[in-house]
């Protein structure tokens, strides 16, 4: 049905990591932690964020996040898609084609747990828009940091963004959503649990990550 641009895995020779959680629960740190690990092992390195990192993402972002703005589901679901297929199109296919490993803030698990199970968008429909943003472009390996809202509300700046605005059942969903995404998928994702020290977590994602390197 859809013209999968990018999917000759032939020519794919890097690994494409991906971290997700919902907002405050340190994936973010853990993104940081693994990209200066990776690197001092003497890998080729690419660290990005979505939406984000190309100058045409990181606007969309600034519209995404504006909390000024209102912003409907469906208009909000196209702008990730957008920012997804810019980024995916000049940034990561290339990259993984060089055979780097591209580590990445947030992927499509997040469009399917916010805008899929949060907001109420059919999940195949999304997945499926999905493919066509990515040309069905698929992280090889996915840690979920894993915390409550009530921790994870603990953990956020005031200066919240437009979605962090969102109610506690709105992020109870999103929450239940990832924990149901990576039930379907045992094998691409690993679970950690985001309530445990720094360390602690990242010593589960070295692991992992040697596991998956063959160290
Ligand atoms: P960040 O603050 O973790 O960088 O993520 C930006 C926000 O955008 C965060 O609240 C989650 C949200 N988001 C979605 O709703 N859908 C998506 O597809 C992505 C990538 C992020």
């Amino acid at each position: 049905m859809f013209a999968f641009l990018y999917c000759d895995d032939m020519k794919k020779k890097g690994l494409f990591i991906t971290f997700e959680g919902i907002d405050g629960s340190g994936k973010t740190t853990q993104w940081k932690l693994t990209g200066r690990y990776l690197r001092r092992l003497g890998y080729p390195v690419l660290m990005l964020r979505e939406p984000g990192s190309t100058p045409l993402s990181e606007r969309i972002r600034r519209i995404l996040l504006d909390k000024r703005l209102s912003v409907n589901a469906t208009s909000e679901l196209n702008l990730y898609l957008a920012a997804r297929a810019e980024l995916v199109g000049e940034v990561i296919v290339p990259a993984l084609r060089r055979g780097e490993i591209v580590v990445c803030d947030r992927f499509h698990d997040s469009t399917m747990a916010y805008q899929g199970y949060g907001r109420g968008i059919d999940i195949n429909l999304i997945n499926k828009l999905n493919d066509l943003a990515t040309g069905a472009v698929r992280p090889d390996l996915t840690f979920l940091v894993d915390i409550d809202y009530r921790t994870s509300l603990s953990r956020r700046k005031k200066s919240s963004d437009r979605l962090e605005l969102e109610s506690r059942a709105f992020f109870n969903r999103v929450r239940s959503g990832f924990l149901a995404l990576a039930r379907k998928e045992k094998g691409r994702f690993r679970v950690l649990d985001g309530r445990e020290a720094i360390d602690t977590v990242f010593d589960e994602v070295i692991a992992c990550l040697n596991r998956k390197l063959n160290r």
